[in-house]
């Protein structure tokens, strides 16, 4: 009911606006071009910008979700493809999909480093490292798993239908609290958290098939431990590996205090060189490359301090750099800063648009950082990959979604060697 008088207004203030205006600005933001799918509503920025009541940051902040009015958390979730902006009518297709694959209760399973591999056509992800109700962090190491993208398939025309698909363990070697991933020469490498003072955090590379061995690519910088990696990336151009090393092991309680300034390296593996590319963040986290590897992005999660809590003037922002020729990186720019929580695992679609998992969600913005649309789930996505054309795995903690869409995914995917 809503979405259909949300449309309707949209409709009529297009068409005044195209009588009196050729501006493609407010053009693009108001006549909907295409049917509104069955799982998607409009959100109209101009019904929220001025509320009715503003409530104070003891109230509406960080931690909580917006509702813009005439909603409720139930309407929202109905249609969880919120379209902000027409630009999203591409990245959702016709007939976008959202389906519920699984639910563990409260063990937080679905937690980060999806990773997409081709040849199985499987989707690897890994438990939450610092959740009590992991059971992980110091007491064990968080594990593997995978689905395959047939059995989701399979499903995606239901909204619910968790149970139904196999979620398996993968029987790897101990890689010590891993949280991010990416394709890289054909396997997956892992950026590993560590455990303790003493199990230091890593780079480790898992052959995708069984025995699922493994090798460690990287563990030290000059014999000092990273404090604890996050997330990893392949530049398509140099095919290095940049990669990020934050706090949370330490703001977990798993890992000792830090002694490394929170930044970004790169890793050259032809050379063993490692070398730090960028700082100034409170703590990086999420990173990727758009598409032709001109980009580089990274999610600075500072607002978010774990076991400590929130301090909501810190970033929740995402930053762009300039990649140059010979790798470094110039230019940093901030892209955007997110309205729920905070911006966690970052991907581009093959247009580059980037996606990142956020407190609501997965959000969306267009190559100017203009949020386009939403895959609104009403609780926190870690992170979430594409798998190939129009299909997409989203992690959620406890929940496990499947999504189809139009876009497809940008980031790089290598073969061996
Ligand atoms: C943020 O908002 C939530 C929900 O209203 C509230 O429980 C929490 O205490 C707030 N945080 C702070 C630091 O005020
Ligand atoms: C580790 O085990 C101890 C003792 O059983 C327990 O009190 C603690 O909560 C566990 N830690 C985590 C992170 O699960
Ligand atoms: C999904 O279905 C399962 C099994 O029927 C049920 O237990 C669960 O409550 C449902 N979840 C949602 C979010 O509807
Ligand atoms: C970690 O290593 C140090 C130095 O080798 C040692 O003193 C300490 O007992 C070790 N800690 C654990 C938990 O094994
Ligand atoms: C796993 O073993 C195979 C066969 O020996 C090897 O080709 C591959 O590189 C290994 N992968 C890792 C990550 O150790
Ligand atoms: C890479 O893509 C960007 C944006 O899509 C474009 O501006 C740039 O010219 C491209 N660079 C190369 C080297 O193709
Ligand atoms: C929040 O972070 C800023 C910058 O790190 C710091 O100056 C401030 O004291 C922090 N506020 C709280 C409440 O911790």
């Amino acid at each position: 009911m809503i979405t259909f008088s949300l449309a309707l207004v949209v409709l009529v203030a297009g068409v005044l606006v195209g009588a009196s205006s050729d501006s493609s600005a407010s053009h693009s933001q108001l006549v909907p071009r295409r049917d509104v799918p069955e799982q998607a509503q409009i959100i109209d920025w101009k019904s929220f910008n001025v509320l009715p009541t503003v409530l104070p940051p003891t109230v509406a902040n960080a931690s909580t979700i917006f509702i813009p009015p005439g909603y409720d958390l139930d309407s929202l979730k109905e249609r969880p493809f919120h379209i902000y902006d027409d630009a999203f009518y591409d990245v959702i297709g016709t007939n976008p999909t959202l389906t519920l694959i699984a639910n563990t209760g409260t063990n937080p399973m679905f937690h980060e480093a999806a990773v997409w591999y081709p040849p199985t056509d499987e989707m690897f992800f890994v438990q939450n490292a610092g959740a009590s109700a992991a059971g992980t962090g110091l007491n064990k190491s968080n594990v593997i798993l995978k689905i395959s993208l047939d059995e989701a398939a399979a499903v995606s025309n239901v909204r619910n239908a968790t149970g139904s698909i196999n979620v398996q363990l993968v029987d790897a070697p101990a890689i010590l609290n891993s949280n991010g991933a990416t394709n890289y020469r054909g396997q997956i490498v892992f950026a590993a958290e560590g455990q303790g003072d003493n199990l230091t955090s890593q780079l480790i590379i898992m052959n995708p098939e069984e025995p699922y061995n493994t090798t460690i690519l990287l563990n030290n910088y000059f014999g000092r431990q990273f404090n604890s990696l996050n997330d990893v990336a392949v530049n398509p151009r140099n095919k290095e590996l940049y990669f990020t090393d934050t706090l949370y092991g330490y703001l977990q309680d798993f890992r000792p205090s830090p002694g490394l300034r929170n930044q970004v390296y790169r890793y050259n593996d032809k050379t063993g060189t490692v070398a730090a590319v960028a700082d100034g963040f409170s703590l990086p986290n999420g990173i990727t490359f758009s598409p032709n590897g001109s980009y580089a992005y990274i999610t600075d999660t500072g607002a978010f301090h774990g076991l400590w809590g929130w301090n909501f003037t810190n970033p929740a922002s995402i930053y762009r750099f300039d990649v140059r020729e010979d790798g470094t990186w110039d230019n940093r720019k901030l892209f955007a800063y997110v309205d729920a929580g905070v911006p966690d695992g970052v991907h581009c679609d093959s247009n580059g648009n980037v996606y990142a998992g956020c407190g609501d969600g997965v959000q969306v913005w267009n190559p100017s950082g203009k949020l386009i649309g939403k895959i609104f789930l009403g609780k926190t996505s870690a992170n979430f990959n594409f798998a190939g054309d129009g299909r997409m795995v989203v992690l959620a903690e406890e929940d496990l979604y499947y999504a189809t869409l139009g876009a497809s995914g940008g980031g790089y995917i290598d073969g061996p060697n």
